[in-house]
C-alpha cells in the first residue's frame, strides 16, 4: 500500500521539504520496515536544510533521525524485532557499542539514510530499539538524539553520582533531558536560562535551582555560591562557544563539562585567554550514543516512568509548518508530528 514521504532538497534551504508518494519499501535480509506513528525535530534538521550539518544532506533524502513504529515486514534473517514491536533506532545507522570511530559518523538516518518523517521506515536491524512501553507514540519519538545524547552526557565516561551536582546551560530539549536524566540519577540540578517563565518551567521539570542569565549574567559567580564555594560537578553546556568560559567557571576542580552545543562564538582568545585557571575540570566534546547506551537510557526511563517534554504536536500533512514553527517560534520541548 502507497504512503507518502517527505523529501529534502538541500538546495533549497528552508523551503527544501516536499511530500511525495512513497511505494511499501521491501526489507532487505538484515532490514525492519516499520510504518512510523510519530516523528520529531531535532536543531541538526534545521542545520541539514540549511547547509551548515557536518555530513551534508543527500539530495531527496527523508529527514528526521527521530520517530517511531510499528514493525510490519521483516527481512528473512532479521532476530532483533518482532511483528507488531514497537520501534525507534539509534542516530547512528552502525553504532552499536564500545567507542564511535568516524565510520560511525559518516552514516545516519535523516542525513544519507532516510529518516522518519514518511508513512514507512526501512531500518537497518542493528539500529533498532525498542522503546519503553509507558511513553505515547509522541514522546516515543523524541528519545534518539537529544534524549540519548543527553543521558550518555551524564553516565559515560564517569557516571554522575547520586547527591552531585548537575549544571545545564541552555534550554533546547537536550537540557531539557539533562535535567529530567540527572534527577533519575539522584543528583542535585541547576540550571542556567535566559527567562523568568523558562526557569519555572526548569523548577517543575525537577531543577532545585534556577538562574536567569538576563538578571543575573556573572551566573557562575551564582553556581559558587549555591554550591558552597565547590561549583558543579558536571557542567552540560548545550550551546557553545559563547558560554564555555562561563561553564568552565562553574565547574569543581575536578569537575566534568561535557560540550554538547555546537554554537560557535567568540575566540577563547578574548578576554584574559584561560578560563581554566587552577583547575583540573576536563572537557569533552561527544555525539549522541551508542545502541547500547540507549538500551541502558531505555531501561532508567521505564524504570522511573520518565515521560519526555513535548511542546507541541503536529498532524504529518502539516510538517512543513512543524518546521517552521521549530525554527521560529523558540519551542520549549520538543517538536513532534504524528501519522494519526
Ligand atoms: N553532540 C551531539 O550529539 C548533539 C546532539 C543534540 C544536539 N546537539 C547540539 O546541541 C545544541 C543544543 O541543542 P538543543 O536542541 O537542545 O537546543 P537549541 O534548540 O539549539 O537551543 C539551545 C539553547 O541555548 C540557549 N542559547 C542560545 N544562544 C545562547 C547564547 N548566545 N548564550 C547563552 N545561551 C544561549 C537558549 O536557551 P536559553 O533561552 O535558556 O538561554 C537555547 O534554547 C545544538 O547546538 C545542537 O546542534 C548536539
Amino acid at each position: 500500500m502507497n504512503g507518502l514521504a517527505y523529501h529534502l532538497d538541500p538546495a533549497r534551504g528552508r523551503n527544501g521539504l516536499e511530500a511525495r508518494t512513497q511505494e511499501l519499501p521491501e526489507p532487505g535480509p538484515h532490514q525492519v520496515l516499520v510504518k512510523v506513528l510519530a516523528a520529531s525535530l531535532n536543531r541538526r534538521d534545521l542545520m541539514l536544510m540549511d547547509g551548515t550539518y557536518p555530513l551534508p544532506a543527500t539530495p531527496g533524502i527523508v529527514p528526521l533521525s527521530d520517530g517511531v513504529g510499528e514493525v510490519i515486514a521483516l527481512g528473512d534473517k532479521v532476530t532483533r524485532a518482532a511483528l507488531g514491536d514497537r520501534v525507534t533506532a539509534t542516530y547512528f545507522v552502525h553504532w552499536v557499542d564500545g567507542p564511535q570511530r568516524l565510520a560511525h559518523a559518516a552514516e545516519q538516518y535523516g542525513a544519507n539514510h532516510n529518516g522518519m518523517l514518511a508513512t514507512y521506515a526501512l531500518l537497518e536491524e542493528d539500529s533498532v530499539v525498542h522503546v519503553p512501553e509507558h511513553l505515547t507514540d509522541a514522546e516515543a519519538a523524541t528519545l534518539t538524539c537529544a534524549g540519548l545524547v543527553a543521558w550518555a552526557a551524564l553516565t559515560t565516561p564517569v557516571p554522575v553520582q547520586p547527591g552531585q551536582t548537575v549544571l545545564t546551560v541552555g534550554s533546547g530539549t537536550v537540557a531539557l533531558f539533562a535535567v529530567q536524566h540527572a534527577g533519575m540519577l539522584g543528583a542535585r540540578v541547576i540550571s542556567v536560562t535566559s527567562t523568568q517563565e523558562k526557569a519555572e518551567r526548569f523548577r517543575k521539570l525537577g531543577a532545585e535551582e534556577v538562574i536567569v542569565r538576563a538578571e543575573t549574567p556573572d551566573w557562575e559567580q551564582e553556581v559558587a555560591q549555591l554550591t558552597g564555594g565547590d561549583g558543579a560537578d558536571h557542567i552540560l553546556d548545550t550551546v557553545g562557544m559563547p558560554t564555555l568560559p562561563k561553564s568552565v567557571a562553574s565547574g569543581a576542580y575536578n569537575a566534568q563539562l561535557t560540550m554538547i552545543g555546537a554554537m560557535p562564538g567568540p575566540a577563547l582568545t578574548e578576554g584574559d585567554g584561560n578560563p581554566f585557571g587552577n583547575s583540573y575540570l576536563s572537557i569533552r566534546r561527544i555525539a549522541v550514543g551508542s545502541r547500547t547506551h540507549f538500551e541502558a537510557m531505555n531501561r532508567a526511563i521505564t524504570e522511573h516512568r520518565l515521560r519526555p517534554v513535548i511542546d507541541r504536536t503536529f498532524p504529518f500533512e502539516q510538517a512543513i509548518e512543524a518546521y517552521r514553527y521549530f525554527s521560529e517560534e523558540d519551542p520549549f520541548g520538543k517538536v513532534v508530528v504524528t501519522m494519526s
